[in-house]
């Protein structure tokens, strides 16, 4: 274990999974930039500055001199931020080249035409909670199933492989592991995703790695398709699998708002961006100055990193000026930054909304009778993760 502290994201009130701290709601209202221990097993301890206003993240979101990959090292000891491929190692003309290559995967069209695919995922593995029933545990059943289904189905990765890839992305998203675990862990992931790109281009299927080899497979070596096949694998499931679990814990908190949700059959857009807004189950974004910087009337001196809390800046009153902290399924959404914001913006976040929209209502229709099935004060938070969310949700109907 490293010595880990709380991240920006994960620091919520005791009990209260729903929104930031007080110590962080007091940073958000303090005009200087403090800097704070960070850490993380790639990266080691570090100090900060830390960025809660949605203003100010999105100035460094949007300035490409606040760099992602600043600790890329093709030639060090592969983890995920010396891997090729992953998005997030890239800045500026490099970072375009490669996302251009993947965005054709994600775009509104695309995803839209998803839509019967999830639905069929979603309701078979509705099935399976119900025969598992009078109760069971939420993520273990369907928080985790859904999205993960999805992405093996969009990468063209074996079902039967899900339980290992499963346990190996929660590896690589606990902060509390040490390098050792996280560099054999990876070994791992590269291992696996190298074999399917292999094969891929052996037999290009009709997928993502299939397309990306089609299209790109003359210019992207294994090593880069390995980055993009795992980021995706990884990026893809913890997220919306985490935002499935808060969300239907939030949902079963107040049932005003879960039953408009349930019964309006318009209510899930709003309904889903206000989730995103509220959980803001992201880890915070982390950025390197590459020069001196001028931020909030203060300078970050070059070599100094920037974390972006985007729960922070989620529950601010100048973006959100009526009850941040309350949920409201039928507010009208807000530009906030729960996917991020600029360059790097979250390229799967139209499929998280879609599968956001069509999980929530479809396991709030099916089990109406849905409710905690354990203290709200005993749940557990992944604290220790990238992604926060709960680490189980016992619920029956
Ligand atoms: C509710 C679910 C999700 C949330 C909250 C979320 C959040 C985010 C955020 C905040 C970023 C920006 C990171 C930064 O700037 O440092 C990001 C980037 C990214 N996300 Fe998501 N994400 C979600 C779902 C997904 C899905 C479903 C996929 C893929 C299938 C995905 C793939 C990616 C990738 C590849 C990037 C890097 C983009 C780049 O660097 O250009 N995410 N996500």
């Amino acid at each position: 274990m490293t010595g880990s502290v709380p991240l920006p994201n994960n620091r919520r009130p005791a009990g209260c999974p729903f929104r930031p701290d007080a110590a962080l709601e007091r940073l958000r209202d303090d005009p200087e930039l403090p800097r704070v221990p960070m850490s993380n097993p790639q990266l080691g301890s570090f100090d900060a500055v830390l960025v809660t206003r949605a203003d100010d993240a999105r100035q460094v979101l949007a300035d490409s001199r606040y760099e992602a990959g600043f600790a890329f090292d093709r030639t060090g000891p592969r983890t995920v931020m010396n891997q090729p491929g992953i998005l997030l190692n890239y800045d500026g003309e490099e970072h375009a080249r490669y996302r251009r290559m993947l965005t054709g995967a994600f775009t509104v069209k695309r995803v839209r035409a998803l839509t019967p695919a999830i639905t069929r995922i979603v309701n078979a593995q509705l099935d399976v909670l119900e025969q598992a029933g009078p109760g069971a545990d939420l993520i273990e059943t369907f928080a985790g199933p859904v999205p993960l289904l999805v992405i093996c189905e969009l990468l063209g990765v074996p079902l039967e492989d899900r339980d290992d890839i499963q346990r190996r992305s929660a590896t690589g998203t606990d902060v509390a592991n040490t390098l050792d675990d996280q560099l054999e862990n990876f070994a791992a992931m590269a291992a696996y995703m190298g074999d399917l790109v292999r094969r891929a281009r052996r037999a290009p299927g009709d997928d993502i790695l299939g397309d990306l080899i089609r299209r790109h497979g003359d210019v992207l070596d294994d090593d880069e398709l390995i980055g993009m096949g795992n980021s995706i694998l990884v990026a893809g499931h913890e997220t919306v699998s985490s935002m499935i679990g808060l969300s239907t814990l939030a949902l079963l908190r107040d049932a005003e708002q879960l039953a408009i949700l349930r019964d309006d059959e318009t209510a899930a857009p709003d309904a889903v961006e206000e989730l995103l807004r509220l959980l803001s189950v992201a880890p915070p974004l982390i950025r390197q100055a590459a020069t001196d910087l001028e931020l909030g009337g203060q300078t970050v001196k070059a070599g100094e990193r920037v974390a972006l809390s985007t729960l922070a800046a989620n529950h601010g009153t100048d973006l959100v000026p009526d009850a941040p902290d309350r949920l409201d399924v039928r507010r009208k959404p807000v530009p906030h930054l729960a996917f991020g914001y600029g360059p790097h913006q979250c390229i799967g976040q139209q499929l998280a909304r879609l599968e956001l929209q069509i999980a929530l209502p479809a396991l709030l229709r099916r089990l109406p009778g849905l409710r905690l099935a354990a203290d709200f004060a005993s749940i557990a938070y992944r604290e220790d993760a990238l992604v926060f969310g709960v680490t189980g949700l016992p619920v029956a109907w």
